[in-house]
């Protein structure tokens, strides 16, 4: 019989290695390789006495319509889930503790439970009287949901055999424990066995299973990403603790687009939807200052205003500071490198500061012209004309490629009263009048129409 050999295994993303390491190098993080034990390996390892079954693909009857889709009927959440909750799926929620996870969730199944769902919420953070608590501080002390403060796997699983219902929110897969596994609660091994089993049962039963997973630093407690393969949908809270918006993104989505986002506001009474997040993320912005440019960009369907800042200082340092919040960091590199080497203006020996209004975060290329307009705007301390969004994704030679989408990033720009756009010449538009087009083939064309250098 083969030793057992212990193996190593990265909390952040659940990728086994022969040996210790200080970083992982799958997914690159650091201090998150730790050892377990393997999984027990027991008897059985041959043929199986049943047989699985396989069926014909022409053979599957595809007359029956889909089931329909649960709605909360809280828009955002709804969106966010390609339109609904759909039966038998499996959900992931992650995001950093304090971020408002449990409030969201807890609004969301208090919402089913009002559209007639059966809808049952396991705390395995909370007692139930704690929860019960929250929940009539939220106004929702009435909803016909039920909860559970529980930690056994087994225990929840039976409850939710025994009465079957339509969702279950398990707060969260990093508290529970299953007894044939032997590891701590929140290991790796743990929350691999106990989503496995949730995830299987929800496929089972159809019971549509919802799943929240904190977001780890420390590498001691495995992290949401170990799972984030298993489950149907995966959507990530994010925001800036400081910032009352809150985001919700869909990264993974078998039913529906990936990349949604919907916008939520932390009140006092917990999570208030945004229906036009644009205008809330341009709320914030008073007199045009130098540095200021407003990025026409699409997330998921929508499209979503938001204003870049940049501040650009003499530097004291030898390596100047570049720090960047909420914009791809590379991607600013690569655009103050073009600036320089394309345009001839050197940001070497000044510092960069840029940041998104509001705590949103922009992964679109198509921010690339914005970044560009704040960066110089703050160099040159000029303003760019506070009417103009813009838009256009800058190559390394300096030219700028049109992005999809140019008609609803302008639609969105005329609704919130904006008059100008500044884009890429090659962008083909269709029926959108009533707006100035300022259209531009390269960087350096823009540097001389805009800034008149
Ligand atoms: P919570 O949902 O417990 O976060 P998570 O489950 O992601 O760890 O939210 C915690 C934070 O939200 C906490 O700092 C307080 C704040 N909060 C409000 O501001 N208003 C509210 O109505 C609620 C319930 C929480
Ligand atoms: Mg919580």
């Amino acid at each position: 019989m083969p030793k057992p050999t212990t193996a190593f295994t990265c909390t952040a993303c659940g990728a086994a290695h022969k040996k210790w390491a200080g970083r992982c190098d799958a997914c690159g993080a650091w201090n998150t390789i730790i050892e377990e034990a393997p999984l027990s390996q027991g008897p059985g390892r041959g043929l199986g006495a049943h047989k699985g079954r396989a069926v014909p693909l022409s053979g599957l009857s595809t007359s029956e319509p889909p089931p329909p889709r649960a709605r909360s009927g809280m828009e955002e959440l709804d969106r966010v889930l390609g339109g609904g909750l759909v039966p038998g799926s499996a959900l992931l929620v992650g995001g950093d503790p304090g971020i408002g996870k449990s409030t969201l969730l807890l609004q969301a199944a208090a919402a089913l439970s009002r559209r007639d769902l059966n809808a049952i919420y396991f705390s395995g953070e909370e007692a139930s009287a704690q929860v019960r608590m929250r929940a009539q501080r939220l106004g929702l002390g009435d909803a016909p949901m039920r909860l559970g403060a529980e930690t056994n796997l087994r225990d929840i699983l039976t409850t939710l055999d025994a009465e079957r219902p339509d969702v279950a929110v398990i707060d969260s897969i990093q508290t529970l424990w299953s007894d044939t596994v032997e590891a701590a609660p929140g290991s790796v091994a743990q929350v691999r066995a106990a989503a496995h089993e949730l995830v299987t049962f929800a496929k089972r039963r159809g019971v549509a299973v919802i799943l929240v997973g904190h977001v780890t630093k420390d590498g001691q407690i495995a992290g949401p990403r170990v799972v984030e393969h298993m489950v149907d949908t995966v959507l990530y809270f994010e925001g800036e603790r400081g910032h009352q918006f809150r985001i919700l993104r869909s990264v993974k989505n078998r039913f529906g687009p990936s990349g949604e986002i919907g916008v939520f506001e932390m009140t006092g009474a917990g999570l208030a939807e945004v229906s036009n997040p644009s205008a809330l993320f341009l709320s914030e912005r008073g007199q045009p200052f130098a540095g200021s440019a407003v990025f026409a960009g699409i997330e998921g369907t929508r499209p979503v205003l938001t204003e870049v800042q940049a501040l650009v200082a003499p530097s004291t340092l030898a390596s100047p500071r570049r720090t960047v919040v909420g914009l791809d960091s590379g991607r600013v590199s690569t655009i103050l490198a073009v600036l320089e080497a394309r345009c001839g203006i050197p940001f070497a020996g000044l510092d960069v500061f840029l940041n998104v209004a509001g705590g949103m975060r922009v992964a679109e290329p198509a921010a690339d012209l914005a970044i560009a307009g704040a960066l110089l705007s703050a160099r040159e301390d000029n303003a760019l004309p506070p009417e103009a969004v813009l838009f256009g994704e800058i190559s390394l030679s300096g030219a700028l490629r049109p992005v999809a989408q140019a008609e609803n990033r302008l639609k969105e720009a005329q609704k919130l009263g904006f008059t100008q756009v500044i884009l890429p010449e090659a962008t083909k538009l269709e029926g959108v009048g009533g707006m100035a087009l300022r259209r531009i083939t390269d960087l350096t064309g823009f540097v001389g129409e805009v800034f008149g250098a």
